[in-house]
């Protein structure tokens, strides 16, 4: 635990250092829970985002993309039951002051049995090593057992009081589970009560004439208003998709742990189109091919897991997240959701005009079915930097600070770099640069010894350090340094392109 905090706060210190991000407004003291991105953390958000639009949009010839207003008319978050439903059930601690969201109490004390029962797991695995059968454990040690009984007493009871809007029932929950501040260590709850996440703002010239509106708390709306107007012109069939990534804004009350949880933030979000009935089938399939998009960044299966919604939002009828180990333990990364056609009726019934499909294939009109996938993009940067950032000893006694960040998404491709300021090993290496610069973001570097460079570039992040030499003069090879290997291989400058593309190229990362 003590070493999952140490990591965290080294992820936060490495992303401030090397031009990552910043605390907003930060020499006016900053923004709690607002963020902005550094000169390379624009890059690694850029990239990400661009491995999710290529993936949704490029790679599916029935998913299009749109990019909506954050402002949207006022009406769409009473259909949408944001203005009724959007809110966090809340509690303070009397003697520290603090303000918890009550069901993360519950949560967070879920997750605390569960570390037990892996604790419990782990020491077994050693003891019986490789005859170690987990399944069987699991089904039949005590102790396992009473801590995942527990946990899942714990969750199945949050979840049923939530949905019946039993507040009172929830301090209950807290008070009968012991449940402490984590801060002043007392039990002396206020009662529970809903607080709405929308930000309000207003559209207008005078107080007397302006319009309330919310700043858009998820994209996902912007989709469903115009799903009519990119099914018409694009003449699309269903089922298809509408992908779009942008801002979206929630009054997050605790609002903790760097960029997991902000107020201001963006989404990547699918809308899928289906026929009523067929939801489960295509909900099943996002399930899937959203968990292959995650590993297939080589960041360790074992860091992705899945977490079925027991308490299910107003819109849905089936929910799962793609959790992910972050440094402070399994969290939500991902959202898939199955969302019925709450939504699209929702708005015919609001704005009176019809949303329905006619499907040429049935000789029937309908309000279709929407699956959705939703990915917070601040926080696959985070699950991405945290997991990628290592500290390696190395054979000759010394050590290293490296960010192991998958190619595709590094922010700088290659760092070019002549072995001195002189002899005209600048002139090629800048001529290097120029070449690989309409294809990838690299860097020239002269500053400092070699090995000083290389490191500074491993800490930032780049895949691929190309040194110019005095030989290179002779031969017209250089020398490349993978950052991961630390291996280094002579080759001709006409090859640098081909090694970079193997290894940035979306191609060789998608299935
Ligand atoms: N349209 C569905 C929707 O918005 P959600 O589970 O509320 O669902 C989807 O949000 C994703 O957005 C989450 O899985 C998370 O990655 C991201 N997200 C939500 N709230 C966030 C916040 N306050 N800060 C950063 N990311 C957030």
């Amino acid at each position: 635990m003590a070493q999952q905090e140490d990591h965290f706060k080294k992820v936060i210190s490495h992303a401030k250092e090397y031009g990552y991000i910043f605390g907003s407004s930060e020499i006016y003291d900053g923004l709690s829970a607002v963020y902005d991105y550094g000169q390379n953390g624009v890059e690694l958000k850029k990239n990400i985002r661009d491995y999710w639009w290529k993936s949704m949009v490029q790679m599916h010839d029935n998913i299009v993309g749109l990019d909506a207003a954050i402002f949207m008319h006022p009406t769409t978050w009473k259909a949408s039951g944001h203005v009724d439903a959007f809110s966090d059930p809340l509690i303070d601690n009397k003697d520290s002051k603090k303000r918890y969201r009550a069901d993360v109490l519950v949560e967070d004390y879920a997750e605390k049995l569960n570390q037990k029962a892996e604790k419990e797991i782990k020491k077994a695995a050693k003891r019986f090593g490789d005859s170690f059968d987990r399944e069987q454990y699991e089904a039949t040690n005590p102790r396992v057992m009473g801590y995942r009984e527990k946990q899942k007493a714990a969750t199945a009871r949050l979840a049923r009081l939530l949905d019946a809007d039993d507040l009172a029932g929830v301090k209950a929950l807290i008070e009968e589970l012991e449940i402490a501040c984590p801060l002043s260590g007392s039990r002396n709850w206020t009662d529970v009560r809903q607080f709405n996440l929308m930000f309000g703002t207003k559209l207008g010239a005078s107080a007397e004439t302006a319009t309330d509106l919310y700043l858009r708390p998820e994209t996902a709306q912007g989709i469903f208003v115009n799903y009519l107007n990119v099914q018409k012109t694009g003449r699309m069939k269903i089922p298809f998709g509408i992908a779009q990534t942008g801002k979206a804004f929630r009054n997050e009350i605790v609002a903790r742990q760097f960029i997991f949880r902000m107020r201001e933030f963006e989404q990547m979000e699918m809308q899928f189109f289906v026929r009523p009935g067929e939801e489960m089938k295509w909900y099943d399939h996002w399930k899937e091919t959203r968990l292959k998009w995650h590993t297939a960044l080589g960041l360790g299966e074992e860091n992705y897991r899945f977490h079925d919604h027991e308490k299910l939002a107003h819109y849905a009828n089936a929910a799962a997240d793609i959790e992910f180990n972050f440094p402070f333990g399994f969290k939500e990364l991902e959202g898939i959701h199955s969302r019925t056609d709450f939504d699209l009726k929702a708005h015919e019934e609001h704005s009176g005009k019809k949303l329905q499909f006619f499907d040429p294939e049935l000789n029937e009109s309908y309000v279709p079915y929407v699956v959705e996938t939703s990915i917070g993009l601040d926080r696959m940067f985070l699950a991405v930097f945290s997991q990628s950032l290592q500290e390696e000893e190395l054979e000759n006694g010394t050590s290293r600070v490296v960010l192991k960040l998958p190619a595709l998404l590094a922010p700088t491709k290659a760092a070019i770099l002549p072995l001195v300021k002189k002899d005209g090993l600048p002139e090629i290496a800048k001529k290097i640069v120029d070449d690989l610069k309409f294809d990838y973001q690299v860097v020239y570097d002269e500053k400092d010894a070699v090995g000083r460079r290389y490191r500074r570039q491993d800490a930032v992040g780049t895949p691929f350090c190309i040194t110019v030499d005095h030989d290179t003069k002779d031969d017209g090879m250089v020398t490349i340094r993978h950052r991961d290997s630390m291996k280094q291989e002579r080759v001709l400058i006409e090859k640098i392109q081909d090694i970079i593309d193997a290894q940035v190229n979306i191609k060789n990362w998608v299935q």
